[in-house]
């Protein structure tokens, strides 16, 4: 005879209250656990809070059951007149820092070190633990058989102040450690908060009027020195372990990387992207990977750090002053720098799309002189207030397009009596192109405003016509901006179909042209007649249509004549295909002088295979995303592309939670790095071809 399972409902009831509250906290813990530390969530978030609240009622009707430990606890303190110096057993050290941000630097680091532990040519290479250097806060964690007893901040590193009734509203940390934990650990490791959470964080501060945060790295460490815990409560506050303090009663491992794996095993956040890594080429390859990907990261890093390994040889190497001569920190170059406003001027886009731009006085970040940066729009521009005069925070990240991250208002001139009062006006979007006259509108529900001017204007005329030459349209070589320029002011050409229409003598005339490139130029328009359908739909510029979208219609269509005869419902069978990309798709082709280019490009020689159209390939490939990384032992990049994308597969540019295969050729890097760390299928050249005959 079988009995229907118990089910935790029905068992509740049966359960003492000691008992009941034991087990809510522990799956409470494992919940937080699995969701700030593993970043996996376990269940809803519905579900989590019933379980809070059933804990937190059954506290309240048992008082005797109280415990500082207890997950309801996070947040139970007042606000202090102020914090209380804390003495650290073990000082808070500080790191040198490599501002030498290239290869070199890390070389000078290995070199040091070898040259204190006397070592010469012929000895093996060191083994470092790396890890990133997070921008927040430093804290030292103090648990006492298991218990979170105290946090510290490090202060000048032999005195701190007691922040724990802050720390312990981080989810993070947890209030108590997992396993057989030793009489004493103290645990040193940074507080921050990522970049999605303060902006989920300011956006909802906007909402309700209230102040916003500056950026990450203030947020972090004035929500630890905040005096109110309940303020500290609702900072979205994140933590990574990185060291050790005073411990007592634990056998220490020999290496850091031990040690941070058994920081992880006592339930402390440790952060995924570390390695252990030999010699100056390990620390070089570390910081390049990771330079690769600092974009991609959740939070904000301004460099690694790189430990040597061994505790023992820790200790050999000791200190200089305050800082180790056993670590380093190896930065990358800044991302932010300030600079000054010297106009702020709008731009026009290919598709009228008018977009504000600050002129800047040159600044160096990122790694390049820029003097302009995008303030996006009429609403980011007036949110921001950028003035002309002002001093602003620049940021280019990687290849982003650098931007306006704030106004620095206390040095906006005007607010000092002694500048004379110089203050400029707040920005105002012109009611007119400034290129070609015609209104500006922007329709009630987009943040973008646009010059109605379409291709008559010159602007968005140049900006189709250098899409439509874009490597990966007509791929015309040599056809670039200043080029375009000259044509189009010139009048030489308007539309795309003007480009196969101009002769030789048409472009020696422009200014700063030779022969011999005018010549390469004509060249290469003339190879471009000859190209894929895909290409053609894409260099059309229809608005909502990019890359694989044209590559999709291509597919579905077949022929450029089917495409153009297709209705909205037709359209909206291709796969990803809405209703918003099918009405740009039908507007395109509804206007008549669209229809004139396409005919003039066909007449003047433009084509490409036409296919029949095909009914929806569906394969165990269909609408799959892979990532390709790294060289494959025979197949091209391209050619690996094509193949995946002719059963109906895309192929996406970085890895994500929604990547469903990275196929990983040799000298691989970060996004096989990032792929391991989401658990995305991993496969090599041999894998992806068997999966391709499936
Ligand atoms: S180890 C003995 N590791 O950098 C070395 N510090 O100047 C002690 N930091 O404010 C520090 N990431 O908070 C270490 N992976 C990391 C770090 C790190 C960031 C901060 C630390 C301190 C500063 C050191």
């Amino acid at each position: 005879m079988s009995l229907p399972a118990q089910s935790a409902e029905s068992a509740k009831p049966a359960m003492e209250p000691a008992q009941r509250v034991a087990a809510l906290r522990q799956e409470i813990e494992q919940h937080d656990h699995a969701y700030y530390v593993l970043d996996a969530p376990t269940i809803p978030d519905a579900e989590y809070d019933r379980l809070f609240r059933e804990l937190r009622a059954l506290e309240l009707e048992h008082p005797q059951l109280n415990s500082a430990d207890s997950p309801t606890q996070r947040v139970g303190g007042k606000p202090l007149p102020e914090f209380s110096p804390v003495r650290h057993g073990v000082p808070m050290l500080s790191i040198r820092t490599e501002t030498d941000t290239e290869a070199s630097g890390a070389r000078a680091f290995d070199g040091r070190v070898r040259r204190e532990l006397e070592l010469n040519d012929a000895d093996a290479a060191i083994e470092y633990a790396v890890e990133l250097k997070f921008d927040g806060l430093a804290i030292s964690l103090r648990y006492e058989s298991g218990l979170l007893v105290r946090a510290a901040t490090r202060g000048d590193g032999e005195t701190g102040e007691d922040v724990t009734q802050n720390i312990r509203t981080v989810r993070r940390i947890p209030l108590h450690l997992s396993g057989v934990a030793p009489a004493l650990l103290e645990v040193r490791g940074e507080v921050f908060i990522s970049r999605p959470d303060f902006e989920r964080y300011n956006a909802r501060q906007r909402d309700l009027g209230r102040a916003t945060l500056v950026n990450p790295r203030n947020g972090a460490a004035g929500s630890i020195r905040q005096l109110d815990p309940a303020v500290a409560a609702e900072r979205p506050l994140s933590f990574f372990a990185y060291g050790l303090g005073e411990c007592i009663g634990w056998k220490l491992p020999v290496t850091h990387s031990g040690v941070l794996d058994a920081l992880a095993e006592f339930g402390l956040p440790v952060c995924e992207h570390r390695a252990v890594v030999k010699g100056a080429d390990g620390l070089i390859d570390f910081h390049a990977r990771i330079r690769a990907m600092r974009d991609e990261l959740s939070f904000d890093i301004d460099g690694v750090v790189y430990k040597v390994n061994s505790l023992a040889l820790q200790q050999r190497l000791g200190f200089v002053t305050r800082e180790p001569r056993w670590a380093v920190a190896h930065k990358y170059p800044a991302e932010e720098a300030l600079t000054t406003v010297e106009a702020i001027e709008v731009q026009v886009g290919r598709t009228g799309a008018i977009t504000p731009v600050a002129r800047l006085a040159p600044v160096f970040v990122g790694g390049v002189t820029v003097t302009n940066a995008t303030l996006h729009n009429e609403a980011e521009a007036r949110r921001k207030d950028v003035r002309v005069g002002d001093t602003v925070i620049v940021r280019r990240a990687g290849d982003v397009i650098p931007e306006v991250v704030s106004v620095v208002m206390e040095k906006r001139p005007g607010t000092d009596q002694a500048d004379g009062g110089g203050m400029h006006p707040a920005f105002e979007l012109p009611k007119a192109c400034p290129v070609c006259g015609s209104a500006i509108e922007r329709p009630e529900d987009e943040a973008i405003a646009r010059c109605t001017g379409g291709l008559f204007c010159p602007a968005q005329r140049k900006q189709a016509l250098l899409h439509f030459a874009s490597r990966r349209a007509m791929d015309i070589e040599g056809l670039g901006d200043k080029l375009v320029e000259q044509l189009v002011d010139n009048a030489i050409i308007k539309t795309p179909a003007d480009l196969y229409k101009m002769g030789l003598l048409a472009i020696v005339n422009l200014e700063r042209m030779a022969e011999k490139s005018a010549g390469n130029i004509l060249a290469a328009i003339e190879k471009s007649k000859t190209t894929t359908l895909a290409r053609f739909i894409f260099a059309l510029g229809i608005r909502n249509v990019g890359e694989a979208t044209a590559k999709d219609l291509a597919r579905h269509f077949g022929s450029l004549d089917g495409l153009m005869a297709a209705d909205s419902d037709h359209l909206q069978q291709v796969p990803d295909v809405g209703p918003i990309v099918a009405s740009s798709v039908v507007r395109f082709f509804a206007e008549p002088h669209n229809i004139e280019v396409i005919e003039q490009l066909r007449a003047g020689g433009v084509s490409w295979p036409e296919g029949a159209p095909m009914e929806s390939v569906s394969s165990f490939i269909t609408g799959k995303t892979f990532v390709l990384t790294g060289t494959l032992p025979t197949l091209t990049r391209d050619e690996a592309k094509d193949m995946i994308e002719a059963l109906g597969g895309k192929v996406a540019g970085s890895v994500s939670k929604k990547t469903d295969y990275v196929v990983a050729g040799a000298e691989a890097g970060s996004k096989l790095d990032k792929a391991q760390g989401l658990g995305v299928t991993i496969l090599d050249e041999k894998q992806f071809r068997e999966l391709l005959e499936q």
